[in-house]
């Protein structure tokens, strides 16, 4: 179901070449073919209730359409968090409908979810990163997933970390960073395998101004090529130099008013 579609202008082409088109030279690859409106992920009259009782979204009616940029913003227990969960099959919808990728989550097998999450950045608030691995391998370890040997895959991370300041802490562990640097590692893996949707959970939470604003510049670039990103934000200053569809929660249900603040 589409409601406040066109007012909503896409950033990106419908079909990107993406090798080092951008200044970064991070990309590379093809990006799948994209089709103007084209939803990436359905929502209809979606509600999600926790085991203890709490009713964390209900009513929820939006589509997310391939290669928007889309801000989740909404005070704190808002059910920003729990709405991202539900889009990588951490959590099943209660009731309703959602479609993530042409696939049904409330029915979809854990093989079916694995397969969705490989094809996903996920940047979570508490970072998840591996304690026991180097930043390297954390990075890494998307690319190690879909195949990629160490040999190939040793300069794509080094570039990677390279590009969010990390360049001399490859061979640290987690717990010697600091909450941002941590942060950092999982922008950067989250990154690492170009993957056609990002997901990111306050990415910009523990980060300076100016570490957040590059962060935001990269995950424009990825979207400019066709990468659909969605982020769960409080840092409202943000918006007003990184434009984008902006979608607000309020108590669980999806604020009637929306707004779109992408240049023309
Ligand atoms: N695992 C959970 N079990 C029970 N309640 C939860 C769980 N996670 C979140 N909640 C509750 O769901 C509501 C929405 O939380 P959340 O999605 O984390 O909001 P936000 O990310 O906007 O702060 C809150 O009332 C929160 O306490
Ligand atoms: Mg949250």
């Amino acid at each position: 179901m589409r409601t406040e579609n066109k007012h909503i202008r896409m950033l990106n082409p419908v079909r990107t070449f993406v090798s080092n088109l951008d200044d970064t030279g991070l990309m590379c690859g093809y990006r799948c073919c994209m089709e103007h409106d084209q939803a990436l992920i359905s929502m209809q009259r979606l509600m999600l209730r926790y085991p203890t009782g709490k009713t964390a979204l209900s009513g929820v009616t939006l589509d997310i359409l391939q290669g928007q940029f889309v801000y989740l913003v909404g005070e704190s227990g808002a059910g920003k968090s729990s709405l991202l969960r539900m889009f990588y099959g951490g959590v099943r919808p209660t009731s309703g409908i959602l479609n993530v990728q042409n696939t049904d989550m409330r029915t979809a097998s854990e093989v079916r979810v694995r397969e969705l999450r490989r094809h996903t950045g996920i940047i979570f608030q508490d970072h998840r990163l591996l304690n026991s691995r180097t930043v390297f391998e954390n990075v890494a370890l998307p690319l190690r997933v879909h195949g990629w040997k160490t040999k190939r895959l040793i300069p794509r991370v080094r570039k990677v970390l390279a590009y969010v300041g990390l360049a001399d802490r490859l061979w640290s562990y987690p717990e010697a960073l600091s909450g941002g640097e941590q942060q950092r590692v999982a922008i950067a893996r989250a990154m690492t395998s170009n993957p056609p949707v990002i997901l990111a959970d306050e990415p910009t939470g523990n980060l300076d101004i100016d570490t957040a604003r590059r962060v935001l510049d990269y995950l424009m670039i990825l979207n400019r090529h066709g990468t659909t990103v969605i982020m769960a934000t409080h840092d409202l200053h943000l918006l007003d130099s990184h434009p984008g569809r902006v979608v607000q929660l309020h108590a669980g249900t999806l604020s009637s008013h929306e707004t779109n603040n992408a240049p023309a």
